[in-house]
C-alpha cells in the first residue's frame, strides 16, 4: 500500500438550511486501500460522498481528489468512479454493449475503449456473460457489471454506495473479491455500507460516522481488540420461536436479541467455558438452544458499544 492519499478531506462541514449535517470530518483514502464508511441512517455518509464527487459544495472544509478540488475543477472528477446503489444499466443491452456505452459516456473511445471493456469484463468476472442482455442476469452479476461501468475510465478512486443491498451471500463474496482485485491493482476504494459483516471482512480501515462526526477509525481487527480485549461473543440460536418465559430466561442471562437474524448474544471473557455453563443453565430453565457459538467480537459488537458510549456520554 502506498502512503499517497488519493482522497483527502479536511474538516468537512455541511449545513442544510439550519441543520448541521457534517460537523468537521477528516478523511484520507490511500492508493491500494479499501476504506469502509459506516454509520446509521442520516449520519451524513451520502452527503460526504456527494462532496467528494464534486456534486455538492461544502459549507466548510476542503476536499482534494488527487490534490485537486472536485467542486471547482472538473478534471478532478475524472479521478473518481461511482457505483450507485441503484443499478444504472440498460437491461435490453448486453453486458458488452452496456460497458461500451458507459465508456463512451465517460469519454473513452476507439482502441482505448476496446481495451477498457476487455479489462472491465475480466476484472469483474463477467466475461462469460459478455453477450447476455443485462436484464437476464442474476443480481450478483448485475452488481458486478455496475462496477464494470464505473471503472472504464480507470479511476484512481472507486466509490461504492451500499453495494450489498439485495445481494445473497455467494454473490456478496464474488463482489468482495472483485473489490479486492481492484484494490490490489492500486485503486483506492471507498465503500459506504450498513453491512458490518462485509466491512469487517473487506476493509483495510473503517470509519464510523455518527451525527456528522467521525467517532472511530482504524483497522477492523485492531479496533475490535482495543475495545474488547479477551472478550468473546456468545451467540445462542433457538430451535423454536421464543415465548415470553424463554425471553425472560435469556434476558436474565444478559443476552439480547439481534435484529436481522434473531440470535441472542452477549459478550463474555470466559469464552467456551462460559458458553458451556450458559448452555446448562438455559436447559435447566427449560430453554433448549439449537446451537451455541463462540466467536471473536465483530464490528457489529463494536458498533453497539459505540452507540452505548454515546448514550452514556
Ligand atoms: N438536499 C438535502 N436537503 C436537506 N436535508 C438533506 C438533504 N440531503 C440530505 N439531507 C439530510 O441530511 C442528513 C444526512 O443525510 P445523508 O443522506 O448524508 O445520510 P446517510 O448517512 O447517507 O444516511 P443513509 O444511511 O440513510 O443513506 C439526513 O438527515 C438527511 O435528511
Ligand atoms: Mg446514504
Amino acid at each position: 500500500m502506498s502512503d499517497r492519499p488519493i482522497l483527502q478531506v479536511w474538516g468537512a462541514e455541511h449545513r442544510f438550511d439550519d441543520r448541521m449535517i457534517l460537523r468537521g470530518v477528516d478523511l484520507k483514502v490511500r492508493q491500494g486501500e479499501i476504506y469502509a464508511l459506516l454509520g446509521p441512517n442520516g449520519a451524513g455518509k451520502s452527503t460526504l460522498v456527494r462532496a467528494v464527487c464534486g456534486r455538492l459544495k461544502l459549507t466548510g472544509g476542503e476536499v482534494a481528489l488527487d490534490d485537486k478540488d472536485p467542486w471547482s475543477n472538473p478534471a478532478a472528477r475524472r479521478v473518481v468512479g461511482v457505483v450507485p446503489q441503484d443499478l444504472a444499466l440498460y437491461p435490453h443491452l448486453t453486458v458488452r454493449e452496456n460497458l461500451e456505452t458507459f465508456g463512451r459516456l465517460s469519454g473513452v473511445k476507439g482502441r482505448a475503449l476496446q481495451d477498457a471493456v476487455r479489462q472491465a469484463l475480466r476484472l469483474t468476472r463477467t466475461e462469460d456473460r459478455e453477450h447476455a442482455p443485462v436484464g437476464h442476469l442474476s443480481g450478483g452479476y448485475k452488481r458486478r457489471v455496475n462496477i464494470g461501468a464505473a471503472i472504464l475510465h480507470q479511476p484512481k478512486l472507486l466509490i461504492l454506495d451500499e453495494p450489498t443491498v439485495g445481494v445473497d451471500i455467494d454473490a456478496r463474496a464474488a463482489l468482495d473479491s472483485v473489490i479486492r482485485a481492484l484494490r490490489d491493482m492500486g485503486t483506492a476504494v471507498l465503500v459506504v455500507t450498513h453491512d458490518l459483516d462485509q466491512a469487517g471482512g473487506l476493509a483495510d480501515r473503517v470509519g464510523f460516522l455518527r451525527e456528522g462526526r467521525k467517532v472511530l477509525e482504524g483497522a477492523p481487527h485492531a479496533l475490535i481488540e482495543q475495545a474488547f480485549g479477551a472478550e468473546m461473543e456468545i451467540l445462542v440460536e433457538l430451535s423454536v420461536e421464543a415465548d415470553a418465559a424463554t425471553e425472560a430466561a435469556l434476558a436474565g442471562e444478559g443476552l439480547t436479541r439481534r435484529e436481522g437474524d434473531g440470535l441472542w448474544t452477549r459478550l463474555d471473557a470466559g469464552g467456551y467455558a462460559a458458553a458451556g455453563r450458559l448452555d446448562k443453565r438455559l436447559r435447566r430453565a427449560g430453554v433448549v438452544p439449537r446451537e451455541i457459538r463462540v466467536r471473536e467480537p465483530s464490528l457489529q459488537n463494536l458498533f453497539t458499544l459505540v452507540a452505548e458510549w454515546r448514550r452514556a456520554a
